[in-house]
This record gives structure tokens, C-alpha cells and sequence, in this order.
């Protein structure tokens, strides 16, 4: 049969301790809501004795937040459960979780302490957070750099206190996955009433293995699983909670193992975290990266396009994104530019194509990436045919420092004379003005630019715009000696393709 594994979600306690991320008790609410849409079995709401701000927090997430195990962090220490205790209880689950330090290193210089020291400490804080709740937790703290025969006589000790979860941290991230899962497995070997608690793991990211070591601890015999959304944590953060469920339902040839996790609520998930907290999702993050499921390259681009398994082992709409993305730039093929242009709206025989692409690569070159606007120029300076609907017969303008621009512009459409007067800001403003009051529409400057194309004092100035007119962004090209004539054939250019449109 297909083990579960419980996600323990500690994004609102680990999670909020990584460096820059703070929470409001609003925020930690509602992402404690999502939390509990996207199915985890138990949320580590905070550490209530760490600060008002936090005992309130986890009180109110106890209180409102139906369905998960709702769990608070305590030192072994009195007043650490008692705030636990106390802020957990209007919850329906409550769990308190105890930790104290096992390792040589953290009971010499932190703690100050002998191994039976620690051993009395940790069952007297599991035997009085029993008090307050039947569900109890205990961490080891530093478990993964802590003398074996030690770490099993407190496992024992605390399970025999009443301990129900045995969670094993790598609290540094040192452990590597074959290490991390051997020790799981000499646990449940060496430990006599281990199979009186589920052993739980938490694993930090310091090398980049919190994951990996994860899936080491499940296959060891790990019931628990300890992560966080987006991997945020102390330092380099913890095992990222989307990541080991989706190893484990991609992989499930190797890992036969399932979750309760509603993997749809992912992404959502993640972008709300990452809104609250403040803490940006780097572009290539596994499962939740913008780039997660975006291609490139011109070869892949055409492998997703004929059949999406050739570049992705999972699909993005089954962790909430809306679909693959298809980045068009300088490495891009001809297979996904004439398909973005189909879903665009353009119907291209194969010469306009290439035409279209020959400059599409060009552009490429120069930008990132070419959006669906910069195609939309491409094909109308390229492929489409203007037709000249409205044509300039003649203007004039007056401008000077201490008077109002002023702008006549006379225009022929079917061998008929339109003329019409405005005044602007400037002469080119004017004219504009001008010309939308004898065409009817209203268009509004998003870009101008001008640049010289022959050199000389006469040279030719070739002035390109981007006018919006409605709801549409057009590009516009005209050129001329004279810049306001040349600005005019820009705006004009950019008019007939609308005019064009609407005939
Ligand atoms: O990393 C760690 O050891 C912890 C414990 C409190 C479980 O966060
Ligand atoms: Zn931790």
C-alpha cells in the first residue's frame, strides 16, 4: 500500500525567520487559510512566547483556521509552554512543539549543559507541555551532528514521556541524503519504542540538500515530513514543501509514497507568500519559478510544441499555472514564432513568414524577449500593406516661445479636402490634434522617437511613435527633412492602419 506522508507546513514559524520576511498577524492568517486550501496536515502558526505579535498570531490562527493540526514552537521551558499552551487553545488539533539541542557542539557553547542535564530537560518539557495538549512534538536540535547513542537514549526518553512525533532536524543543512537517511533508518533500529511515534524530519538548506535529504529520510522510514512554501527559512531556508511533493507524485516509480496536498493550490500558494512576506521567488525555482515552465530555446520550443513530455515531466496546470510559456528571444525557432503569430490572429503565407522572421531575429538580438506588441510591429512594418487612406496635402504651423502652438493640417481621403485647426502643447501635439479632429478618433502618444537616417543638414528624420487609440497600441513610421512632417506621417501611418482596420 501507498504510505502518506504528513506535510508539516512551518512556513509561518521557520519560514518567518528567514532574514527580510516579517508577517503580519493578518497576513499569517490568511496565508494560514491557504495553507489549509492546499491540504497540509499540520501548520506551525509561530513561536508564541518569541513576542506578543506572535502568541496573538498563533491564537488567532487556532481560533479561525479549521481542518490542519494547529502547532506552536517551545523551548523546554515553562513559560515557553505555557504561551504555547495557552495561545493554542481554541484550536480544535493543537500540537505544542518542544526543542532542546542534542549535538556536542550546541549543549558545550549554547547551552551549557551534560548529556543527562539535557535528557532531564527534554522529558520534563514534554512531560509538562502534556498539560496543555495530548499531541507533543520534540526536536533534538542540531539531531543530524548529535552522538548517535545519545540521540537515541533522548529519542526513547521523550517518546516514553509522551511524545507523539520525534522530529530530527538538520538544523545546519550538513547532512548529506545517503548520511541523513542511514541515520533515520539506525533510529527506527535503535530506538526500542519507536514505533510508539512518528519520526518526523526538518531539514535546513544550507548545501542545497534539504530536499533531497527529505526524500532520503521518506524512503528511511520518515512519517513527517517539515518544509515551507518557497523554501524560505533560516539562512538558506528549509526543504521547499512544493518540491518534495511534486518528487513524490512525478516520481512515484521510486518513491511510492502520496500526500493530501491539493496540488492545483500551489502556485496560488506560493505567489501569496511571496506578496506577504516580501520575499521574491527566484525566476528558476523548481515547481514555482516564473521560468519553471517557460522554453527558450528554439529546439525545445519545438519539441514542447509537438508533444509537451519531450521538455516537461510535469504539467504546469497541475501545480495552478495557466499553461507553458513560450519566450520569444534570439534563440528562439521559426516553428514558435509562425504559432505565436497564428495565435495572434495573423494568417502568414510561408514568404511572409520569413520575412517577418528574418526581422523578428534582428529584433531578437537587441531585446530579451519580443512580446506579443513587438510581433504585432514586426508583421505591420513587414508583411501588411497600409493603405493610404487619409493622405497629408499640406500644414502649417506657428510656435514660438511666448505663444500658443497653433496647427492647420490639411488632409485628402477619397479626392476629398478635410482641414481642421487646434492648438496643443507643442507644434506636434498640435498637429495631432489637428489630424483626430478631422479622422474622428482620439489617439494618445505612448512612445516617440526620432533619429537621423542620412547625415548632412539636410539629412532625412525618420520619427517611429506608439499611439494608443482605444484599446489598441499602434506603431507608427514616417519620415521626412522636416521633423513635424515627418512626425505627422508617423501619426498618419498610424491612423490608416486603424482606418484600414475599420474599413
Ligand atoms: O532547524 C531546527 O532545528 C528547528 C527546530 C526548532 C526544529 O527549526
Ligand atoms: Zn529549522
Amino acid at each position: 500500500m501507498t504510505k502518506k506522508i504528513t506535510i508539516f507546513d512551518t512556513t509561518l514559524r521557520d519560514g518567518e525567520q528567514s532574514p527580510g520576511a516579517s508577517l503580519t498577524s493578518q497576513g499569517k492568517l490568511e496565508i494560514a487559510y491557504q495553507l489549509a486550501n492546499l491540504g497540509v496536515d499540520a501548520i506551525e502558526a509561530g513561536f508564541p512566547v518569541s513576542s506578543p505579535g506572535d502568541f496573538e498570531s498563533v491564537r488567532i490562527i487556532a481560533k479561525n483556521v479549521k481542518g490542519p493540526i494547529i502547532c506552536g514552537l517551545a523551548r523546554c521551558m515553562k513559560k515557553d509552554i505555557e504561551a504555547a499552551g495557552k495561545s493554542l487553545k481554541p484550536a480544535k488539533r493543537p500540537r505544542i512543539h518542544v526543542f532542546l539541542a542534542t549535538s556536542k557542539i550546541h549543549m558545550k557553547y549554547k547551552l551549557r549543559k551534560l548529556e543527562n542535564e539535557i535528557i532531564k530537560l527534554a522529558v520534563e518539557g514534554v512531560t509538562y507541555a502534556r498539560r496543555f495538549a495530548d499531541d507533543i512534538e520534540f526536536s533534538p536540535e542540531d539531531a543530524s551532528r548529535s552522538e548517535r547513542e545519545f540521540l537515541y537514549r533522548v529519542v526513547e526518553e521523550v517518546i516514553r514521556a509522551g511524545a507523539k512525533t520525534v522530529n530530527i532536524p538538520d538544523t545546519v543543512g550538513y547532512a548529506v541524503p545517503d548520511e541523513f537517511g542511514h541515520l533515520i533508518g539506525s533510529i527506527r533500529g535503535n530506538v526500542p519504542n519507536i514505533d510508539k511515534a512518528v519520526i518526523s524530519v526538518h531539514c535546513h538548506n544550507d548545501l542545497g540538500l534539504g530536499v533531497a535529504n527529505s526524500l532520503a529520510a521518506i524512503k528511511n522510514g520518515a512519517g513527517q515530513v517539515e518544509c515551507t512554501i518557497n523554501g524560505i527559512g533560516e539562512r538558506a531556508g528549509n526543504a521547499s514543501l512544493e518540491e518534495i511533493v511534486m518528487a513524490l507524485c512525478v516520481r512515484q516509480d521510486m518513491l511510492n509514497f502520496k500526500t493530501g496536498i491539493a496540488r492545483k493550490e500551489i502556485y496560488k500558494t506560493s505567489r501569496l507568500v511571496s506578496k506577504l512576506t516580501g520575499m521574491l521567488v527566484q525566476p528558476n525555482k523548481a515547481i514555482v519559478g516564473q521560468n519553471a515552465f517557460a522554453h527558450e530555446s528554439g529546439i525545445h520550443q519545438d519539441g514542447v510544441l509537438k508533444k509537451r513530455i519531450t521538455y516537461e515531466i510535469m504539467k504546469p496546470q497541475d501545480v495552478g499555472f495557466s499553461g507553458s510559456k513560450i519566450v520569444l528571444g534570439k534563440h528562439s525557432g521559426r516553428h514558435a514564432f509562425s504559432e505565436r503569430l497564428k495565435a495572434l490572429g495573423y494568417k502568414l503565407n510561408e514568404k511572409d513568414v520569413n520575412k517577418a522572421f528574418a526581422r523578428f531575429k534582428i529584433v531578437a538580438d537587441k531585446k530579451k524577449e519580443v512580446f506579443n506588441e513587438d510581433l504585432a510591429t514586426i508583421v505591420e512594418d513587414e508583411v501588411m500593406v497600409i493603405p493610404e487612406i487619409y493622405h497629408l496635402e499640406n500644414f502649417k504651423v506657428t510656435s514660438g516661445t511666448k505663444i500658443l502652438p497653433t496647427a492647420t493640417v490639411e488632409l485628402s481621403k477619397s479626392k476629398k479636402i478635410f482641414k481642421a485647426t487646434s492648438s496643443g502643447d507643442g507644434p506636434i501635439d498640435a498637429c495631432y490634434k489637428a489630424i483626430d479632429k478631422i479622422v474622428g478618433l482620439r489617439g494618445s502618444l505612448a512612445d516617440y522617437g526620432i533619429r537621423s537616417v542620412t547625415s548632412g543638414k539636410d539629412a532625412l528624420g525618420e520619427v517611429s511613435i506608439r499611439v494608443k487609440i482605444k484599446k489598441n497600441e499602434i506603431s507608427g513610421r514616417g519620415a521626412s527633412t522636416d521633423i513635424i512632417e515627418a512626425s505627422i506621417k508617423a501619426y498618419l501611418n498610424a491612423i490608416n492602419k486603424i482606418a484600414g482596420k475599420r474599413k
